[in-house]
């Protein structure tokens, strides 16, 4: 019995040990800066405050998902919300990390926002080429796939900003990628940024490519038929759910858990 701990002590230590010599030879390779811890955003609660309420309620939202989709055995995760800055990139962020954080999970995180991507910056993460060079034939997505400081987590980074995004996301060569990165690996899940479904055609097009959508919406802002208009533009079978954000936590959940101001919530 010894002998098998002590040797899937060695397994997980080699293995973290890979990781790390694959981010210092991605990093060596396109002469990138290290991450800058400082400069991680300060809303990755479940990274940096792990113990919070906040963090506490992506793990409940992992939960539910990851329950969805093990049956299913899907994998494909796209996030996105109505209108602007209502959290997308922040529950993408987190989710991902949560699910990273799981005992065998690995996460593709990709930034389809291309507009306006953000991941990266969150991250710390210098990007200087992504999903863009990929889809207009620059780069080979070995090339673009960006191993983090975060085990188990690699981000597809948008790369610069392309002057047709719609067209570039609509095509053929998005759906293929979008395939291979889906059964290239078995238990990875890969966890989509967008752009918001009302206000960009891009992400209507992506959404039925996925295995499931979830729907952020920022509690108390979003005008409720700007919520309807989203939906419509998902299919019921895709949905895997409302994930309410910036609700206040009720005092009873304040008085037990470390307080944290503002966390998201999930429904269905
Ligand atoms: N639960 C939260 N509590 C407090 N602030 C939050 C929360 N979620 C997001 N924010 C803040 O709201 C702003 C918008 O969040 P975020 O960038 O995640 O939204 P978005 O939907 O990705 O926006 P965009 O449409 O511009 O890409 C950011 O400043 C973020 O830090
Ligand atoms: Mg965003």
């Amino acid at each position: 019995m010894r002998s098998i701990e002590k040797g899937l002590e060695k397994a997980i230590r080699e293995r973290e040990n890979r990781r790390r010599r694959e981010v210092r030879e991605h990093r060596d390779q396109w002469g990138l800066k290290p991450p800058d811890m400082s400069r991680l955003s300060a809303y990755l609660v479940s990274l940096l405050e792990p113990r919070s309420l906040a963090a506490e309620q992506f793990k409940r939202l992992r939960t539910k998902i990851l329950q969805q989709m093990k049956t299913r055995m899907e994998s494909l995760i796209l996030v996105t919300s109505a209108i602007q800055g209502e959290g997308k990139t922040t529950t993408a962020l987190n989710l991902a990390i949560t699910i990273a954080q799981g005992m065998s999970e690995s996460v593709l995180l990709v930034d389809t926002d291309v507009r306006k991507p953000g991941l990266h910056t969150h991250l710390g993460i210098e990007a200087k080429q992504g999903l863009v060079d990929y889809l207009q034939g620059e780069q080979a997505l070995s090339e673009i796939l960006m191993p983090t400081e975060i085990p188990k987590l690699t981000l597809l980074p948008s790369g610069k900003p392309p002057e047709n995004p719609s067209e570039l996301l609509a095509s053929d060569r998005m759906s293929d990628l979008l395939h291979e990165i889906k059964t290239r690996y078995e238990n990875r899940y890969v966890v989509i940024d967008s752009s918001p479904i009302n206000v960009f055609t891009d992400t209507a097009i992506l959404a039925p490519q996925v295995d499931g959508v979830l729907l952020v919406v920022q509690d108390g802002a979003t005008p409720r038929d700007y919520v309807v208009r989203a939906l419509s533009q998902i299919n019921h079978e895709n949905l895997l759910g409302i994930c309410l954000n910036q609700i206040s936590a009720p005092e009873s959940l304040q008085d037990s858990y470390y307080y944290y101001s503002n966390y998201a919530n999930y429904g269905k």
